[in-house]
């Protein structure tokens, strides 16, 4: 019997008020939730989204805020940053000063922010926050009244990520993919040889190094900054020069299942049928695209691309499932996908799911995303085998990812080694997090 069977409704309440706690606590003045206090003190892109579906169930108020706040950032050409600095604060970096976004001539004029993005949640959180709301507080008058942001924000996408214009849109940093430190990136920084640069990391001084990236991951990572700041982030120059180019299978799901929600979305209230049109049109090449190009099926599982070698690079991580989330994948793709995650990733003494394979040698179940198992990931592979009607290994990710929290606190990121020998717990990274508190609250209250 799963563990979630075995709550009784005292202890459900009281996981959910300690989780209300974490949200209200992260929540700051300016209308907006920062991650988690010290590590991360400003507003994350896909932070916001998944945050903004623990505040629906029971602040509504609240949960528009964050939305509102963070699209409120968009630029003039329909980007939406990965980080909007409403605030200074000297415990993170690098920070607006580094960042520089002004450099693009369409940067928000009324927020400084990074002039990189991270995966478009927007559009199935709009449709979310209606489900769960049930309409209530007039969410579909704010859905309406944000939609065409995201709309704008996916054209952005189509028309200057899409450099093959076979539906599957670049990232150009590993920032830009949500899974800073994956191994994947492992052959794309051998490409590279950045300066040895100078620089006070602050993360370090809030959780424990072993958990976080290296000092020359950081180089890399600045490297790539320096390179699109020179050319004002301007998308065609950082197509042609970006050391880092890549067609993420996370990325482009996530993509793809916000179209989805924005058809659906549209098509509920009616009107706006070029913008339906459009969204179809794009929508058909993404799946064919993310089924040819990003598909092994040899490997039963969606790979990342590389664009500068031109190739997929041959690693399994919680991102190769992530299209479960959307229409993509066929019967035969979803069921590949289940074998390969309960082979590699499912033997029993393992939580689901770490984010990189832990039959590779440079699986590491303590650091960042070379590993541990996050909550915002098992989300969305547990709506996903919903979906498709895979219930018994959904709940199976729903039961461990609340065990993971009942048991550890509301952790960052989590040790998947059910027998942990390392550590006295299972949480590393920031505690009180937002996104981990945020989807307890709507993985308890959707049940
Ligand atoms: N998550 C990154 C960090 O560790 C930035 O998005 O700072």
């Amino acid at each position: 019997m799963h563990l979630i069977n075995c709550y009784t409704v005292t202890m459900k309440e009281q996981l959910i008020d300690r989780a209300i706690k974490v949200l209200n606590n992260n929540f700051q003045d300016g209308g907006f939730t920062i991650p988690s206090k010290g590590l991360y003190p400003f507003q994350w892109k896909w932070d916001s989204g998944f945050i903004a579906l623990g505040f629906a169930h029971y602040d509504v108020d609240k949960a528009k805020s964050e939305i509102k706040t963070l699209l409120d950032a968009q630029w003039g050409n329909g980007f939406i940053p990965h980080i909007v600095f409403h605030n200074d604060s000297d415990t993170y970096f690098p920070g607006p000063d580094f960042h520089q976004s002004s450099l693009h001539p369409l940067a928000s004029k009324k927020y400084r922010s990074t002039g990189m993005t991270q995966p478009p949640v927007f559009g199935f959180v709009l449709e979310r926050l209606l489900e769960i709301t049930n309409d209530e507080h007039g969410m579909s008058a704010f859905v309406k009244e944000q939609i065409d942001k995201v709309f704008d924000n996916h054209k952005y996408f189509y028309d200057n990520r899409d450099i093959n214009n076979e539906g599957l849109v670049y990232i150009y940093h590993n920032w830009e993919s949500g899974t800073d430190n994956s191994p994947l990136w492992d052959d794309i920084w051998t490409t590279m040889n950045p300066p040895d640069y100078t620089f006070e990391r602050r993360d370090t001084s809030h959780v424990d190094a072993s958990q976080r990236p290296s000092k020359r991951e950081y180089d890399h990572y600045l490297y790539i900054i320096e390179i699109a700041k020179e050319h004002n982030y301007d998308d065609a120059k950082i197509a042609e020069l970006s050391p880092f180019l890549v067609l993420d299978p996370l990325f482009n799901a996530v993509l793809i299942k916000s179209n989805e929600s924005l058809i659906n979305l549209y098509e509920r209230f009616g009107g706006n049928q070029d913008k339906v049109d459009q969204l179809k049109k794009w929508q058909e090449k993404s799946i064919h695209g993310l089924n040819t190009k990003l598909y092994n099926e040899q490997l039963g599982a969606y790979l990342h691309y590389d664009l500068r070698s031109k190739q997929q690079l041959p690693y399994i991580c919680s991102s190769s499932f992530a299209p479960l989330y959307s229409n993509a994948p066929n019967g035969h793709i979803v069921k590949r996908l289940t074998e390969t995650m309960l082979e590699k990733f499912g033997d029993d003494g393992r939580y689901l799911c770490a984010s990189f394979d832990p039959t590779h040698d440079r699986f590491n179940p303590k650091k960042y995303w070379r590993g541990p198992v996050w909550i915002n990931m098992n989300w969305m592979l547990y709506q996903g085998l919903k979906k498709h009607g895979y219930y018994e290994l959904a709940e199976r990710v729903k039961s461990d990812s609340l065990e993971l929290i009942e048991k550890n606190g509301f952790f960052e990121y989590f040790d998947s080694r059910k027998v942990n020998p390392d550590a006295e717990h299972n949480g590393y990274g920031g505690n009180n997090f937002s996104w981990s508190a945020a989807l307890l609250i709507d993985f308890l209250k959707t049940e």
